[in-house]
């Protein structure tokens, strides 16, 4: 079990990583295969990197799925996509619930096919007990969108509303998500691309970012363990001073 705690700011409750999960289609193409192959092996990559995550102090793993962008593509991949989200719920929600893994859809729920909304209800009724991984899956998200749609509630609101405070709690209620909406420690992207992508540009106010060249379906638990070395190594000020000025 490797821990990586040196880093002064790390929370003590464990890290929160997010993760933009790129390089799907590469992957495919440079091996002479259609896109989906790409993304079936990206949920492979899912499966080893959920697996592998609270061994290595993470508390929070945030995945970037299908973002609202992603529209935009040809119908037969979207509904690939949906078709891989769905058989990754059913397969895996006894297994997560094994782990302690507790699993969130994030985003929006409206556009999303009936029977896989209904497969999300169940995984995440099915593993809501688990305490030692939140896996929260991001798909038809936007932060761009979820932080409008916070506004607009906060907008309604009368008096009695705390700010930031207040604000963060509408961010998740905006995208279904439960609990107090969580700062993320360390953003990854994996295949050399170097973008944001309107993923949690709330949460990633103070995020450590870590550009991988590893294509997504490449990615194991060795790049995890990297990313996380190289975050301990950073020294996060969060606008104060470094542990040596003070
Ligand atoms: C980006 O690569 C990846 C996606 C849009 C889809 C991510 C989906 C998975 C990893 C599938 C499994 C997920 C779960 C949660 C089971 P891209 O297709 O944009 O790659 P490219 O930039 O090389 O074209």
């Amino acid at each position: 079990m490797k821990q990586h705690s040196n880093n002064r700011a790390t929370p003590a409750g464990g890290l929160h990583v997010a993760v933009i999960m790129d390089g799907n289609g590469r992957w495919a193409a440079s091996r002479g295969l259609p896109r989906v192959a790409g993304h079936k092996e990206g949920a492979e990559a899912v499966r080893r990197v959920v697996r592998a995550a609270p061994s290595h102090g993470v508390r929070t793993l945030t995945l970037y799925a299908f973002s609202a962008a992603n529209w935009k593509r040809p119908k037969t991949e979207v509904a690939a996509l949906f078709r891989l989200f769905h058989t990754y719920l059913r397969r895996e929600a006894e297994e997560l619930r094994e782990n302690g893994v507790r699993l969130r859809v994030i985003g929006r729920r409206d556009r999303l096919p009936a029977a896989l909304r209904r497969a999300i209800e169940k995984a995440e009724a099915a593993t809501a007990g688990g305490a030692r991984l939140d896996l929260r899956v991001a798909i038809d998200y936007s932060a761009r969108q979820a932080i409008v749609a916070a506004a607009q509630r906060m907008m309604e609101m009368r008096g009695g509303a705390d700010g930031e405070h207040e604000f963060a709690r509408l961010l998740g209620d905006v995208t279904h998500w439960d609990r107090p909406t969580p700062d993320v420690d360390l953003l990854i992207r994996t295949s050399g691309e170097r973008r944001l992508s309107d993923f949690l540009l709330w949460e990633a106010a103070y995020a450590e970012l870590y550009f991988s060249e590893r294509m997504w379906p490449d990615f194991g638990e060795e790049d995890l363990d990297e990313a996380l070395s190289a975050f301990a190594d950073r020294d996060r000020r969060f606008g104060g001073l470094s542990a040596a000025a003070s």
